[in-house]
C-alpha cells in the first residue's frame, strides 16, 4: 500500500519547523506505524538524507516513549492504542496523513516529532513517590488493602507518561497525568504518610513547569491510550484542596537558642 505523509522537520526546539511530504510506496497492512516510519527513514538514509527522528523504545504500548500526532490525534486515530502498536492495516492506500510533535509549552521539539518530556520527570521526583525502610520485601499478605481501592489504584498506575494527555488539552493541562500519580499512590496504604505533601507539591511543581489548568473539556481521557479516567482529576482535587488547608511544609533550623 502507499502512504503520504506530510511530517513536521525542525532541527530543534530554537528553529522554525515545516511540514515536509514523503511517499512511502511499499508500506504493508502488518506493518505497525513506527516499522512503516522505519522503512522510510532506510529510504532517506540510503538517499543520503535527514532521517525523521522520532522517539520509541519498547514498541509495545508499556513504556511510554512514543507519541506524535496523526492528523490531530496524539497516538493517532485508533482508540487505546498508542502509535508504537498502531498498525497500518487501520489505513487505506493513497491515504494522506499529517504527522506534527506534541504541541506545549512544558514539551520542547527536541528534533521532528521528539519532544523532551522531562518536564513530567520533575513533577514525579517532586512527590510522586513512597518512602519506605529498607530490607527485605514484606509478605504480600502482611498489608492488606481494599478491593476497590486496589482497583483503583492499578487503573491509576496503567498511566505510561506519554503526554498525550497534554497534547490534547486545549490548555496543554498534565491533569489527566499528575492525577493519575496521585490517585495510584493515594489509595495504597504505602501513600497514606505523605500523601498531602504528594498532593501539594505535584500540582504546584506541575504549574511551575508551565502547564496550563483543567478546565474539564476531557479531550485527554478520549486519547489517553491507556484509559485513564478524568475521574482521578476530581480525587486529585479533593487531595490538594485538603492539603491546602491543612499541610504545611517543613522549614528547617529552628529553635530560639
Ligand atoms: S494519563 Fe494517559 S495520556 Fe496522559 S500520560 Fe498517562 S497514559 Fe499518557
Ligand atoms: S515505544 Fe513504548 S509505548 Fe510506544
Amino acid at each position: 500500500m502507499k502512504i503520504i505523509l506530510n511530517i513536521w522537520r525542525q532541527q530543534n526546539a530554537t528553529s522554525a519547523g515545516r511540514m515536509v511530504r514523503y511517499e512511502v510506496p511499499n508500506a504493508n497492512e502488518h506493518m505497525s506505524f513506527l516499522e512503516m516510519l522505519d522503512v522510510l527513514n532506510e529510504e532517506l538514509t540510503r538517499k543520503g538524507e535527514d532521517p525523521v527522528t522520532f522517539e520509541h523504545d519498547c514498541r509495545e504500548g508499556i513504556c511510554g516513549c512514543c507519541g506524535f500526532m496523526i492528523d490531530g490525534v496524539p497516538h493517532g486515530p485508533q482508540r487505546g492504542t498508542t502509535v508504537c502498536q498502531l498498525h497500518m492495516r487501520h489505513f487505506h492506500d493513497g491515504d494522506e496523513l499529517w504527522l506534527e510533535p506534541f504541541r506545549a509549552k512544558a514539551f520542547p521539539v527536541i528534533k521532528d516529532l521528539m519532544v523532551d518530556r522531562s518536564s513530567f520527570d520533575r513533577i514525579i521526583a517532586s512527590g510522586g513517590f513512597i518512602s519506605v525502610n529498607t530490607g527485605s520485601a514484606p509478605d504480600g499478605n502482611a498489608l492488606p488493602v481494599i478491593k476497590k481501592c486496589s482497583d483503583m489504584a492499578m487503573d491509576a498506575a496503567a498511566c505510561i507518561g506519554c503526554g498525550a494527555c497534554v497534547a490534547s488539552c486545549p490548555n496543554a493541562s498534565a491533569s489527566l497525568f499528575v492525577s493519575a500519580k496521585i490517585s495510584h499512590l493515594g489509595q495504597l496504604p504505602q501513600g497514606q504518610v505523605e500523601r498531602d505533601r504528594r498532593a501539594m507539591r505535584m500540582v504546584l511543581k506541575m504549574t511551575d513547569e508551565g502547564f496550563g489548568y483543567c478546565t474539564n473539556t476531557g479531550e485527554c481521557e478520549a486519547v489517553c491510550p491507556k484509559g485513564i479516567t478524568i475521574e482521578n482529576i476530581a480525587r486529585m482535587h479533593r487531595d490538594y484542596i485538603k492539603a491546602s488547608a491543612t499541610f504545611r511544609e517543613e522549614t528547617s533550623g529552628g529553635g530560639a537558642g
